[in-house]
């Protein structure tokens, strides 16, 4: 029996040639091919991955999964990692992994293999995700111990194999893509003092270009899921997210330039493109902080979007934590209910109505006119006794200058 292998197969150079690889060293190859939404024409990489020696090659499109299981928990916590990245790429590699293992008990494969690199995050994620579902299966990372060093190298050995690559003009970058956003490196990027050229971005234009008049959308929430968009209804949220994406990208919201802390310890230079993610997040934030207490509230902004977005980051999706944390935003997440209004401006995005069945706004508390009801009286004993403790400090700097 040939040693079985089921490949997360993307159609690019890398895992073209990997296919080969992996046959030369005794492996049958079942490629894998999810559609998250990247945008690629995927109707032709069965007969591609065939081509270059799979004896499989499954196609499956996840749009909608990827979006309901992982980035919706992903929004509820708010989670942006180091403050800004909406973890875009960090979200597919627990959905692949699962899906490999899945196909690794169908065909009986004893491997799994993906095209990351030593140096990166994803092999964590890939790693990680696999052992936690099942830790019989071996993973493979050819990138890390093949032979080639250029991509030149790869391109004699796909020709001299007749492996079907498209030799285009390389462009620089290298892009990863689904729905929920785009993440680029390398070439030009690599140096952090350098402005993102405009050939870097795939769905946003730049804010410069974006029109001049701005444009105004309105979110719909229900118990913590986008389910309308300027007031029509979805029931695939991916389409949602896909027609956001579009018009947000078109008024250049969603572009983040920054440096970041990998796992493996380097700094990186990285430039991302959310444009849909970006709305979803400041629409959530205004009706949570809407629907929750004080207390509620505060609790949830100091101890979630900062934690959740590290267990994504560093490939910690399936673990109790995290399902831990979903209960907690869950819990939240179905006080919410209800529209946000936003204006979209040459990359920017604000806020300009919200409202809920579940709003703890109350205008007679909050107002200044003659409807008020708040007891002021109340106010100066309130002050009184919170302040005391700043009162004694106060008299003893005083005392002891
Ligand atoms: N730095 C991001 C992360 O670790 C993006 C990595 C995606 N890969 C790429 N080829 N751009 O999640």
């Amino acid at each position: 029996m040939p040693k079985r292998v089921i490949l997360a197969y993307s159609g690019g150079l890398d895992t073209s040639v990997m296919v080969r690889w992996l046959t030369e060293k005794g492996f049958e190859v079942i490629t894998y091919t999810a559609n998250v939404g990247q945008g690629d024409e995927l109707s032709e990489i069965p007969e591609k991955a065939k081509a270059s020696g799979a004896v499989e090659a499954i196609v499956e499109d996840v749009r909608e999964e990827f979006v309901r299981e992982y980035c919706l928990p992903t929004l509820r916590a708010l989670a942006l990692y180091e403050g800004r990245y909406p973890l875009t790429a960090s979200l597919s590699r627990p959905l692949i992994s699962k899906k490999l293992v899945e196909y690794a008990r169908k065909f009986r494969a004893d491997y799994v293999a993906h095209g990351s690199t030593g140096k990166g995050n994803d092999q964590v994620r890939f790693e990680l995700s696999v052992w936690a579902l099942d830790p019989d299966i071996e993973v493979l990372a050819p990138v890390r111990e093949w032979e080639f060093r250029a991509r030149e190298e790869q391109i004699e050995y796909a020709k001299k194999h007749s492996i079907p690559v498209k030799v285009t003009k390389e462009k620089p970058y290298s892009i990863d893509r689904n729905l929920w956003g785009v993440s680029i490196e390398c070439g030009p990027l690599e140096d952090p003092w350098e402005e993102p050229p405009e050939d870097a971005f795939q769905i946003t234009v730049s804010p410069e270009k974006a029109p001049d008049d701005p444009e105004s959308v309105t979110l719909g929430f229900e118990r913590g899921v986008p389910v309308s968009l300027n007031g029509k209804k979805y029931d695939r949220i991916h389409k949602l997210v896909e027609d956001l994406n579009s018009i947000a990208g078109r008024h250049g919201v969603g572009r983040i330039d920054m440096v970041e802390n990998r796992l493996v310890g380097i700094k990186s230079r990285e430039v991302y493109e959310a444009p849909g993610a970006t709305v979803l997040y400041t629409a959530y934030r205004e009706l949570l902080s809407l629907v929750t207490d004080r207390f509620t509230f505060h609790y949830f902004l100091s101890h979630i979007p900062h934690e959740y977005a590290k267990l994504v980051y560093e490939g910690l999706w399936f673990t109790p934590l995290r399902e831990a944390m979903d209960a907690f935003t869950s819990r939240l997440g179905d006080l919410v209910t209800g529209e946000v209004k936003l204006k979209l401006y040459r990359g920017s995005v604000t806020v300009v109505g919200r409202r809920s069945p579940n709003s703890l706004y109350e205008e007679e508390l909050a107002t200044y006119s003659e409807k008020d009801a708040f007891d002021h009286t109340a106010g100066k004993l309130f002050t009184k006794v919170w302040g005391l403790p700043l009162k004694v400090l106060g008299r003893r700097s005083k005392r002891t200058p």
